[in-house]
């Protein structure tokens, strides 16, 4: 099975009956409008607006440096070009722990202002209260759990999360903690597939993987590192499917060649 074409909106109940019925739930980053549009056309269930786009977009080596103006930007000009997928976007590191008031703030700001359906944050009990205030406003929620790159200088590496039972009875304590709140799904980065496989027997809410193993409800993928634009980043988990870091710089050296060779522009395409 690939696209549902029965599905003319995707939402959050839609997610939570794909689940029932066993449909796998397809997920991808998107930070434009251009790329959202292929994305959404393609069929896409859930496009997210990641904070990834500080490395991405703006070239940072972690997502700690992008602010709520610059992820609003982003969610933004994606909304304008969607028209099935649901829009989840990231809430940015430091607009949201340690202060459920601005959690709110910030994601009444990313719904009002990008027009957006829903947005994620990472960690589990630490954000219980943002996660309420949140939802007490109507807005919904993911989680994330396993890998969080936003404490990245806590873990100090981007090795598997979770390997340990400790750690591993921690995760699935704060699933349970994020699905009692009222959280619609969430993702778990790269963890054990048999902790997923675990989690999925307790938790009802659809839990998406990156780097989790096949036994998840939905797949998520960073658009940029699943197309081959960007090279530096290799783990297990990443199927590329296409390379366009090769095709975009073959196709711009063409253009060089024409240009400085005086082949384009040619009689047809002057005026
Ligand atoms: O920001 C992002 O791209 C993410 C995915 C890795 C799930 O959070």
């Amino acid at each position: 099975m690939s696209v549902n074409l029965d599905i003319k909106r995707v939402t959050t109940h839609v997610l939570q009956e794909m689940k029932q019925r066993g449909e796998k739930i397809s997920m991808l980053t998107a930070y434009d409008f251009s790329m959202a549009k292929i994305v959404d056309e393609a069929g896409i269930d859930i496009i997210l607006v990641g904070d990834s786009a500080s490395n991405v977009m703006a070239g940072h080596e972690t997502t700690l440096p992008i602010t709520l103006d610059q992820m609003i930007y982003h969610a933004s000009s994606v909304v304008r070009a969607v028209t099935r997928a649901l829009i989840v976007v990231d809430l940015p590191f430091g607009n949201y722990q340690g202060n459920s008031k601005e959690a709110l703030n910030s994601s009444i700001r990313i719904m009002k202002e990008s027009g957006a359906h829903s947005v994620k944050l990472e960690g589990g009990k630490q954000v219980k209260e943002s996660v309420d205030r949140i939802l007490s406003a109507g807005i919904p929620v993911m989680g994330h759990l396993g890998l969080t790159p936003q404490a990245i200088y806590k873990f100090g590496t981007y090795e598997v999360r979770a390997k340990e039972e400790e750690e591993a009875k921690l995760l699935i304590e704060d699933a349970h903690v994020l699905e009692d709140c009222g959280c619609f799904a969430i993702v778990l980065e790269k963890i054990p597939a048999k902790l997923s496989e675990r989690l999925g027997k307790e938790i009802k809410i659809p839990l998406i993987g990156i780097g989790a193993g096949s036994e998840v409800d939905g797949q998520v993928l960073v658009l940029h590192d699943m197309l081959g634009i960007t090279r530096e980043f290799s783990p297990r988990f990443l199927r590329r499917y296409a390379n366009l870091h090769k095709e975009i710089k073959s196709a711009v050296e063409n253009y060089i060649h024409d240009v400085k060779t005086r082949d384009f522009p040619n009689k047809k395409e002057q005026y």
